[in-house]
């Protein structure tokens, strides 16, 4: 069976882009597939330095997993620090991958850019290699990503070549897959860089928690662009663009095709915070059941990490061995 993970940050409030461009195709992906799912507080912890945050993000972010329709008894959804293989093949993969491979990663140059005047750790700089073990460590044949991930991807399958070829067979070559609509949901009021939870303003970002007036308000206010034709041009018209594959991945209709039924902005807008608002309506009321049990969610990612780490020990021992390392 094709096996899949992919992880997610414990890093503020979920928000539209991670939904579409990921959350999304893991609850497709979990009934045909072997899915594993983890909270990555560690690679959080690149850039959280405020004490008691990460702990109370990775339980409200376990709620929204489980509401967006992950079930704990079909895919394996567990906290990368409960797992401690993965700092240990993290290691491993820091000393798999250069220093030239590592600043050329465009995710590092624009976090590092934005933390200029900030702490730019070192962790935040060896990233990858983090995120390669989480990969690899599973043996994972797909990882369900936005666009933006897609540098990550392909350079733990470099990494994965690497040590293969230093010390044997011993890692699976992952590759990314990514949705048709919703790959890369931008900033509604900035639609050339991506809807990001550190992106500067509120207004053109949705999280998965906004209330339905803060939505449609936050659409009737989404930029778009100067002429007021409706055209699906994501050079051109960044904007329009933007709404049209949003409406169409709420829909399931092509963005081009949608096009075609408007002739102003205005409308358009509307539609689309409303197919929103009603495509997140059954996720905030399935959150907020699931947040009144705390006791209930932390048992369930015991339970994911008992899973995980059996595979996880597994790996970690085959690459052990394959370098040679004395056995504890
Ligand atoms: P993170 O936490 O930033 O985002 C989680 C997922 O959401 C997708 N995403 C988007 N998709 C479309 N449009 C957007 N605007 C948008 N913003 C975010 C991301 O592509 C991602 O799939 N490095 C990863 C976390 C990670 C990981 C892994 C992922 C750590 N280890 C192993 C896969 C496999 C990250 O920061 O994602």
């Amino acid at each position: 069976m094709t096996r899949v993970l992919s992880c997610i940050q414990p890093t503020g409030d979920v928000h539209l882009g991670n939904y579409l461009g990921a959350l999304r195709n893991w609850v497709i992906g979990q009934h045909e597939k072997d899915a594993f799912h983890g909270i990555v507080d560690l690679h959080a912890l690149t850039i959280t330095d405020t004490p008691g945050v990460v702990g109370r993000s990775s339980l409200e972010l376990a709620a929204m997993l489980f509401a967006v329709g992950l079930d704990p008894d079909v895919a394996t959804v567990f906290v990368q620090s409960h797992v401690t293989e993965h700092s240990v093949l993290g290691w491993m993969m820091e000393c798999t991958v250069s220093f030239g491979e590592l600043s050329r990663m465009t995710q590092f140059k624009d976090k590092s850019a934005k933390r200029e005047h900030d702490f730019v750790s070192a962790g935040l700089f060896t990233y990858p290699a983090l995120q390669a073990a989480d990969i690899l460590l599973y043996d994972t044949d797909e990882v369900p990503v936005g666009e933006d991930q897609r540098q990550h991807v392909e350079i733990t399958r470099d990494i994965a070549l690497r040590f293969n070829h230093r010390f044997g067979d011993v890692f699976v070559l992952p590759k990314a897959v990514m949705p048709k609509a919703g790959a890369r949901v931008m900033d509604l009021q900035d639609p050339t860089s991506k809807m990001s939870k550190s992106s500067g303003s509120d207004a053109g970002l949705i999280n998965m928690l906004d209330e339905p007036s803060v939505i449609l308000k936050k659409f009737k206010r989404a930029v778009t662009d100067s002429d007021t034709e409706v055209l699906f041009d994501r050079e051109q018209k960044p904007g329009i663009s933007n709404l049209l594959e949003i409406l169409s991945a709420c829909t399931g209709e092509a963005p081009e095709a949608l096009a075609g039924t408007y002739t102003q902005y205005g409308p358009l807008k509307t539609d689309t915070g409303e197919a929103v608002i009603e495509l997140l309506r059954p996720i905030q009321a399935r959150y907020h059941e699931l947040m009144t049990d705390r006791g209930e969610l932390q048992s369930l990612l015991r339970k994911g990490a008992g899973k995980a780490r059996t595979v996880a020990a597994a790996t970690l021992a085959r690459a052990t061995t394959a370098v040679g390392m004395l056995p504890a």
